[in-house]
């Protein structure tokens, strides 16, 4: 009977500590007091954090910790062992980008937590807070009881508050990254990718992401119960989703947050908790446009396997070399150029030679040409992610692209999710994920290797953009969603929502290879591209991307030479970006100025839905006449009936005049602001 009634005391006692309420213990504001972020300790010792937006709370009690796989977990028992808080306030430079400054205002604050129990471990969290969103990372100390972690799980939350709905595609599926966004209530979301983008009942918009994935596994988020998030690492055949010494830091867990979805793209939050440039001067690489031996493969006229239909030979790379000087394409893309592809090349990664052209292509043949007419090629590294195999390989593969002034090569990893085959410890091939810690480690050695050469590179099948190309900045463009290549052979192509939901998900993350302007607006078997002419237009100014490729074949641009025209003046590099409207899937706008010039250029385009849309022009140049060369859908175009109706026009504009944007079902909308040479009345 004692002893019960003991039990039942210690039980009750434990019970009031539990449901003690967690206490704040440390708390940051924004610089300007917009967010805070509160560190709290609950009567378990468990550690958790939570934001609040002018005060009111938008992320409620979220748990922080992680569980080992030969280590007691980190989860609860922890006091405060100390905090510091410091201030953050520089603006810095872009080599090339959305915009040439960007400025890193922030308030941090640090906790160091101590496990109260043996061996009195510890780990120190560290928050940034802005006016746009929060970024918090783990810092794990080398100490002699944790110097090899091996993380099985991380237990980081966010728990949203308001009411809300997201945009997400599922994380842990064999596509990748490459699914339709699903739009759903955030309490039916079930694991997801990030960028995931949510929009609260009051209309503020969240999108949780991370930022500098490095030496990590990707951070997928499944959802516990009603709106409460949890991080899930992306596995590894190891166990131990990521294996590390200490000391070390995590990536940085991200919130963006603004009152609207335009604010969630204007924020540099991602970039700016990336590390600054590694590499030194990267002059040598400039943003440009190209064109390929690429769309014919994707239609299935042309292949990449030796044989009659072999894309890849040297007068069809001669003609295309021809094409793109003629029109000012500084590259070429040539794919299946290289022995490997015969057969079944998604499953034979082992046969791909990244140094062995097929006998009716001519390598240095082709590169001599096209240096004569001042074009670059492309290289192409599909690996079928047999990473084992290309690593082999990398270093003879890069110096023949260096040696023949190829300086950019564009990569690839077709394989389904879990089928990455890399080399492990133990000298046998191991099967991994896309967004593994082990590829995180694969793209930043081959990343790295090209700088070394002068090299730049685009991932395909990639592991997610986190804003690396700070530190990076020869990491140029990735895919990592449905890209154009989905409206050639695509069950079911890309829909006409499909890169208005783009811009406020993936693209929070970085630049993308997504291969616009197939003005044909056809794919294999007559398959429609759910998109009017203009919009393909459009996709130049809202998709950014450094390397813009103009993808549809020479013989169809050769049709459509008005609209080409806006494609050949259209920039890759900007000073400055504004979203000037725009709602998650629906439509956007965006403003920006050539990094080059002083002209602007507008990208609008719309989903499913005609629109009609006021943009106010007031970004340009106070008292400057621009000429406005218009490229709209005319009043009947529409992306199934009539999707090559559009009308080019010029008017002159000025600073404050407000612009009626007209958008078809599935339209767009593409314009140049020339600027005069001289102000009006200077
Ligand atoms: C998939 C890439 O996304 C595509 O651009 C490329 O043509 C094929 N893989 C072949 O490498
Ligand atoms: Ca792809």
């Amino acid at each position: 009977m004692m002893y019960k009634m003991r039990t039942l005391i210690g039980a009750l006692a434990l019970l009031t500590t539990t449901l003690a309420p967690a206490a704040e213990v440390a708390s940051i504001d924004s610089p300007g007091k917009v967010l805070t972020v509160g560190v709290t300790l609950n009567g378990e010792g468990r550690p958790g954090y939570t934001i609040a937006r002018h005060g009111a709370p938008i992320v409620g009690e979220s748990r922080l910790g992680f569980i080992f796989a030969d280590a007691p977990k980190f989860e609860r028992n922890f006091t405060l062992a100390g905090k510091a808080t410091s201030s953050f306030d520089e603006t810095w430079e872009q080599p090339w980008g959305e915009r040439r400054f960007v400025r890193n205002h922030y308030n941090e604050l640090r906790v160091a937590l101590l496990d109260n129990h043996e061996p009195h471990r510890t780990l120190d969290v560290v928050f940034r807070v802005y006016d746009d969103g929060v970024g918090f990372r783990y810092e794990f100390p080398d100490q002699p009881t944790l110097h090899n972690v091996n993380i099985v799980d991380e237990l980081t939350e966010f728990d949203i508050v308001e009411p809300a709905t997201a945009w997400w595609t599922p994380a842990g599926e064999w596509n990748r990254y490459e699914y339709l966004y699903r739009h759903t209530p955030l309490a039916e979301l079930s694991q997801a990718h990030t960028p995931v983008t949510i929009k609260c009942a009051s209309g503020l918009h969240i999108a949780i992401h991370e930022a500098a994935l490095v030496d990590y596994s990707s951070m997928w988020l499944r959802r516990v119960d009603g709106q409460r998030l949890k991080a899930a690492l992306s596995p590894s055949s190891q166990g131990a989703r990521v294996q590390r010494t200490a000391p070390f830091t995590t990536p940085w867990r991200t919130l963006q947050i603004a009152d609207n979805a335009g604010g969630l793209y204007m924020s540099d939050l991602i970039l700016n908790l990336n590390e600054p440039n590694k590499l030194g001067d990267v002059s040598w690489f400039k943003p440009y446009k190209y064109v390929g031996i690429w769309w014919e493969m994707h239609l299935g006229t042309s292949s990449w396997a030796s044989g009659p239909k072999h894309g890849a030979n040297t007068a069809n790379a001669k003609r295309y070399i021809d094409f793109a000087a003629k029109n000012g394409f500084r590259g070429v893309l040539i794919e299946g150029w290289n022995q490997g592809w015969d057969g079944d090349w998604f499953a034979n990664g082992e046969s791909f030679s990244f140094t062995k052209p097929y006998p009716d292509f001519d390598l240095k043949a082709v590169t001599d040409y096209a240096r004569a007419k001042g074009v670059h090629l492309i290289g192409h590294h599909e690996t079928s992610a047999n990473i084992a195999h290309y690593e082999a390989q990398l270093g003879d593969a890069l110096d023949l692209y260096a040696r023949l002034g190829v300086d950019s090569v564009k990569t690839g990893y077709v394989a389904d999710a879990g089928g990455v085959k890399a080399l492990g410890a133990d000298g046998k091939i191991h099967f991994e994920w896309h967004d593994g810690q082990v590829m995180s480690r694969h793209h930043l050695h081959v990343v790295t290797e090209a700088a070394r050469r002068h090299i730049a590179i685009d991932a395909h099948e990639p592991i997610k953009d986190t804003g690396l190309r700070r530190t990076y900045p020869n990491w140029v463009a990735r895919e990592g969603a449905r890209g154009m290549e989905y409206n050639a052979w695509g069950e079911p192509v890309n829909p006409p929502e499909h890169e208005a939901n783009l811009v406020f998900t993936r693209m929070l993350g970085g630049p993308m290879d997504f291969t616009p302007g197939v003005l044909s607006l056809v794919g294999q078997g007559g398959r429609q591209i759910q998109s009017t002419i203009a919009k393909q237009l459009a996709l130049y100014v809202v998709i950014y991307s450094p390397i813009q490729m103009a993808a549809d074949l020479p013989e169809n641009y050769a049709k459509y030479p008005g609209p080409f025209q806006f494609i050949k003046d259209v920039p890759a590099d900007w000073s400055d970006t504004r979203v000037l409207n725009g709602e998650v899937g629906d439509y956007v706008t965006f403003a920006r100025k050539d990094r080059n010039s002083d002209d602007w250029y507008l990208g609008s385009l719309t989903d499913e839905n005609a629109r009609a849309l006021k943009v106010s022009l007031d970004f340009l140049d106070d008292g400057r006449d621009y000429l406005a060369q218009i490229y709209r859908d005319a009043d009947d175009a529409d992306w199934h009936t009539n999707p090559h109706a559009i009308v080019i026009e010029t008017r002159k504009v000025h600073r404050g005049d407000v612009m009626e944007l007209r958008l078809a079902p599935g339209g767009g909308e593409a314009v140049r602001l020339v600027a005069a040479g001289k102000r009006r009345g200077s």
